[in-house]
């Protein structure tokens, strides 16, 4: 199986993944693709020596179709049977999530439902939760919505700040997004949880 994978900036999600599809691992990195030149994990993806795009999202200000039609143009061309989504910051319409339906996954940075969209851990410590987590899901037209793959819980600490849970969490996502994808690529979608 060919892994396409989207991301906008450090990419850890991505080289966790990167580094998860060796040996009998049914999957294999043919594309990173980040949406602006200056996504330090472009960097770390050819250092591991796996083909990378740039589709800029600024040059279509507002004309998010535009963009979508490049970018789709430029993901297709490299054949992957999987998207995944690994800190990609844009938000993607029916118009590019339809053509990838039930071939593209994301990671989140919380235990969906709860906390869809942004600042995820401030949201969770202010609301006084005692665990938060990382989600992936098949990526469907409602943001962070769709079918969930897998879940990753950790604890919050009193004296967490959203830093030091962002971080916790993280380390969660690069444990949790590669043993879904190895499920998904061997076409099993039951869902993951750890630890
Ligand atoms: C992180 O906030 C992570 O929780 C989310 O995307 C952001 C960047 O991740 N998935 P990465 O280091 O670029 O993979």
């Amino acid at each position: 199986k060919r892994v396409a994978i989207l991301i906008s900036g450090g990419g850890s999600n991505m080289v966790a993944l990167a580094q998860s599809m060796t040996g009998a691992h049914p999957a294999r990195p043919c594309l990173v693709l980040a949406n602006s030149a200056d996504a330090g994990g472009l960097q770390r993806a050819a250092d591991m020596g796996v083909p990378t795009a740039v589709v800029d999202h600024r040059p279509h200000r507002g004309d998010r179709a535009a963009f979508e039609e490049e970018l789709h143009g430029v993901v297709a061309a490299h054949r992957p049977d999987i998207v995944c989504l690994a800190g990609f910051m844009r938000v993607l319409t029916e118009g590019f999530v339809g053509r990838w339906r039930g071939r593209m996954i994301n990671i989140h940075p919380s235990l969906l439902p709860k906390y869809r969209g942004l600042g995820t851990h401030a949201r969770a410590l202010h609301a006084g939760e005692a665990e938060h987590g990382c989600t992936v899901h098949e990526v469907t037209p409602a943001l962070d919505d769709g079918p969930i793959l897998g879940q990753g819980r950790v604890p919050v600490r009193a004296d967490d700040t959203p830093d030091s849970l962002a971080a916790r969490v993280l380390e969660m996502e690069h444990r949790l997004y590669p043993a879904v994808l190895r499920r998904f690529a061997a076409g099993d979608r039951t869902p993951i949880h750890l630890p």
